[in-house]
């Protein structure tokens, strides 16, 4: 059995306003799921209100942040650090997502830099890697994962991690990758971070699926021996839809009663 807690992350990418942040917090707020975490990635003005929120309603869900600056402050204009991401409560944040290395030219040296300015700040990175769609036809997966952790992770004192593997043509296409190819991955990708961990590490890092998550598909995912949470875009916008797959999720992780 999965000792892991599982993790469930919304990421509003550039969705999102204050007052859908408002409606969105009330009511995922006001489902009780104690034995699992749920994290909401928003666009960096709703941290504020975020924090704010989650106080008011004394709420469960965690903050997260979609980026950080790979500088740890000085004269960068327009860049967050990680110290100020925890001044907001931020508990994770991602890096390296996909989005950012095709639209924003984010390199692995940002990546590198951008973890360990988390670690600093004591925020957990939620690094994502995935192959692409033609690297996937041609059998490079596993070449591709290994080399975007080594890109990040060699020669780091590497620090608290979780992992979400997003393969780029499973993300906003409504094709996700089956739970059984998804499993096989992750269970690799286990292997792979004996590299970086201990033994014992490898077995807390949790491992999560992204890539057209919704609330049919999201309880498959979590009975996987490996998948450990979820990764959600645009299945996270609307409070019913995302409360619905959290459901789904707590219902495949709970340990049916013995008959
Ligand atoms: P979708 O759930 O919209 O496919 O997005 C996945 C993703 O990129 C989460 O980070």
């Amino acid at each position: 059995m999965k000792t892991r807690t599982p993790l469930v992350m919304a990421n509003w990418k550039q969705h999102g306003s204050e007052a859908a942040l408002t409606d969105w917090l009330t009511s995922v707020s006001a489902m009780d799921l104690p034995k699992m975490c749920r994290v909401l990635c928003v666009p960096l003005p709703y941290l504020a209100k975020l924090r704010q929120h989650r106080a008011e309603l004394q709420s469960q869900v965690q903050a997260g942040s979609q980026l950080v600056s790979a500088f740890c402050g000085g004269a960068y204009t327009g860049e967050v650090s990680a110290a100020m991401l925890s001044e907001f409560q931020v508990a994770y944040t991602l890096v390296g997502h996909s989005e950012r290395r095709q639209w924003l030219d984010e390199t692995a040296s940002a990546r590198r830099s951008q973890l360990n300015a988390l670690w600093q700040a004591g925020i957990t990175p939620v690094l994502c890697v995935g192959e692409t769609a033609l690297e996937h036809q041609q059998g490079q997966t596993f070449e591709v994962l290994l080399r975007q952790l080594s890109e990040v992770l060699d020669g780091q004192t590497a620090g608290s991690l979780v992992l979400a593997y997003e393969p780029v043509f499973a993300i906003g296409s409504g094709k996700p990758l089956s739970a059984q190819s998804a499993q096989h991955i992750h269970q690799q990708l286990r292997l792979m971070l004996g590299r970086w961990y201990s033994a014992a590490d490898c077995q807390r890092i949790r491992i999560l699926y992204g890539g057209s998550v919704n609330k049919q598909n999201a309880g498959e995912y979590l009975r996987q021996d490996d998948i450990d949470g979820v990764l959600v875009g645009s299945g996270s916008l609307q409070a019913g839809g995302f409360n619905a797959l959290c459901h789904t999720v707590a219902q495949a992780v709970t340990p049916l009663a013995p008959a």
